[in-house]
């Protein structure tokens, strides 16, 4: 019985977002709080890494189906400035699935024409990834579809700090008044320079919080925190945000 309904369930609901997806609004930038690997692990009994494992396969596919969706920025929290804090044999195991993420993304979403752009201090990563880094970039500096930012050593307050010292340093050399700065001499000095802010931002693991993710720019983000742990993220859980999105009413302080 239960079952039974549950499938009505679904089959109304495909219809209607079937019957809705013309008028839908697809956000322009999505920002992504990747969360629950561990969780995910732990309640299979298995080792954290394996968590991250599986993350990682998500995050594959389901960059290329928001990619196909018209999403045009998308930017995925993949490691913050804080993660370093972790036991060392889980920041190693993050390194090595890096590594083999970053050697297979210089091939993949070729065919999704996908750009590939990192953001956050990658100078504190191991040599070999750092080169890794700029060589996934330059491959797809060319592509035209969806930007996809991963941000690696991500941190809010540090992207803000590095944005200070730059504009210390234009003050200084006077090609900048203190007196006469702006909103957008901040913003064109953040990693996100050039892209508009996001419109939404999802985190996957329950929680309600930013975690040092887009401090400055997500101050009219709309924010939409599911239970699903990262690993389990589905096309079903991205348009059930969308949804929710749709019915978000945007003032922007006005009224
Ligand atoms: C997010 O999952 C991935 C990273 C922060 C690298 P977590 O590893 O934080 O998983 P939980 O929150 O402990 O379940
Ligand atoms: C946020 O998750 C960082 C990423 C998803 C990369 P965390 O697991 O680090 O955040 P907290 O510790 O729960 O705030
Ligand atoms: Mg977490």
């Amino acid at each position: 019985m239960a079952v039974s309904f549950l499938s009505y369930y679904y089959i109304f609901e495909v219809i209607y977002l079937k019957k809705n997806a013309e008028k839908l609004y697809i956000p322009e930038h999505i920002g992504i709080i990747m969360d629950g690997n561990g969780r995910w692990a732990k309640k299979r009994g298995l080792p954290r890494p394996v968590g991250h494992t599986y993350g990682a396969k998500t995050f594959k596919e389901i960059t290329r189906y928001i990619s196909k969706q018209g999403v045009k920025y998308l930017t995925l929290y993949a490691f913050s400035t804080e993660n370093w804090k972790r036991p060392l044999e889980e920041v190693n195991s993050l390194m090595k699935i890096f590594r083999q993420y970053l050697m297979e993304s210089l091939t993949d979403f070729r065919e999704d024409d996908i750009k590939v752009v990192f953001i956050g201090d990658r100078s504190a990563f191991p040599k070999d990834i750092i080169d890794l880094i700029y060589e996934t970039e330059e491959v797809a500096k060319d592509r035209q579809g969806m930007q996809l930012n991963i941000a690696m050593n991500y941190g809010g307050r540090d992207e803000l700090l590095t944005a200070v010292k730059r504009i210390c340093q234009d003050v200084q050399e006077g090609k900048l008044s203190a007196d006469a700065l702006t909103e957008k001499d901040i913003s064109d000095r953040l990693y996100t320079a050039n892209i508009p802010d996001p419109d939404l931002i999802i985190r996957t693991g329950g929680e309600h919080r930013l975690s040092n993710f887009m401090l400055y720019q997500a101050a009219y983000s709309e924010f939409y925190s599911t239970d699903t742990l990262w690993p389990d993220f589905s096309e079903k859980d991205f348009q059930d945000a969308i949804l929710e999105f749709n019915k978000r009413s945007r003032r922007f302080g006005g009224v």
